[in-house]
């Protein structure tokens, strides 16, 4: 039950009426109770309990030893806290290999993660595994774009979509996902005119992440937007941290520069 006063939850109907009315969606990563609540205070919409953990948190060199006991554990903290915001969490590398064992994952994500929404890294490739998790009343979201679960086939992390082949390509995943029943799509590292061409071709909210202004909501990982990288930040990382001073004051800069379209800025685009 919403407190009174509190703002009313976040949910898919509300993002999706963001997106028809051109409000900005403003969303980080999160992965702890703490940081849940710093994030509400702010008025973050939503939130995406990434597979990032396994890098940011737990040290390792990618997202592919994440587990889903890790996804599990920090989603329900994130959840057992959080009253406002939309939340996504992620499928992690081999738990959606066939339709049943997706099932099965989505909703240990739902159930004991408390999850809104689950999201999962693919195309055209993933259209019978939305369909089968979406036909079993599981929201979808797809992720497009560069996927970090890959990584190893793409030999690092790299922008996608550079060429018109490749856009083609990224444009023809986001609308077979849409048709395959998502109700959000990220899209990460890719051109900003793609993005904005993908944005208006799907009704679904698309939320960017290294994708340019012209997507419907923000992303970043939290741990990248405060400063606390060990490696060089990529060109659409942006330290709110350097110029607020304090947590707080980092995550309200940010929530403001994603709904006047101050971030990303041109030379955080590709
Ligand atoms: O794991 C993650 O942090 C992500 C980002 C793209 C939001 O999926």
């Amino acid at each position: 039950m919403t407190a009174p006063g509190s703002p009313a939850p976040v949910t898919l109907a509300t993002l999706q009426r963001m997106k028809r009315e051109g409000e900005k969606i403003a969303c980080l990563t999160c992965y702890d109770a703490g940081f849940t609540r710093v994030l509400e205070r702010a008025g973050l919409d939503m939130f995406i309990i990434g597979d990032s953990l396994g890098m940011v948190l737990m040290g390792h060199e990618s997202t592919l030893p994440v587990t889903m006991d890790d996804m599990v554990h920090h989603a329900a903290s994130v959840a057992r806290v959080g009253r406002h915001a939309w939340r996504v969490v992620d499928m992690p590398y081999r738990s959606y290999e066939t339709p049943g064992q997706a099932l099965e994952n989505a909703r240990r994500l739902l159930e004991m993660g408390g999850a809104h929404m689950v999201k999962l890294e693919g195309g055209t490739d993933m259209v019978p595994i939305v369909e089968y998790l979406t036909g079993n009343a599981i929201p979808c979201c797809g992720h497009i774009g560069l996927l970090p679960q890959s990584v190893e086939k793409y030999g690092g992390y790299k922008v996608q979509g550079r060429d018109e082949q490749a856009a083609r390509a990224i444009l023809e995943d986001a609308r077979a996902l849409q048709t395959a029943g998502v109700g959000m799509l990220v899209m990460e590292c890719i051109p900003s005119a793609l993005a904005a061409e993908i944005t208006a071709a799907v009704s679904v909210p698309t939320i960017g992440i290294g994708a340019g202004p012209a997507c419907d909501g923000q992303v970043l990982v939290l741990y990248d937007m405060l400063g606390i990288t060990h490696q060089k930040n990529p060109r659409f990382v942006k330290d709110f941290l350097q110029e607020s001073g304090t947590i707080p004051g980092a995550v309200s800069a940010y929530i403001a520069a994603v709904k006047t379209g101050a971030y990303p800025a041109p030379e955080h685009e590709y």
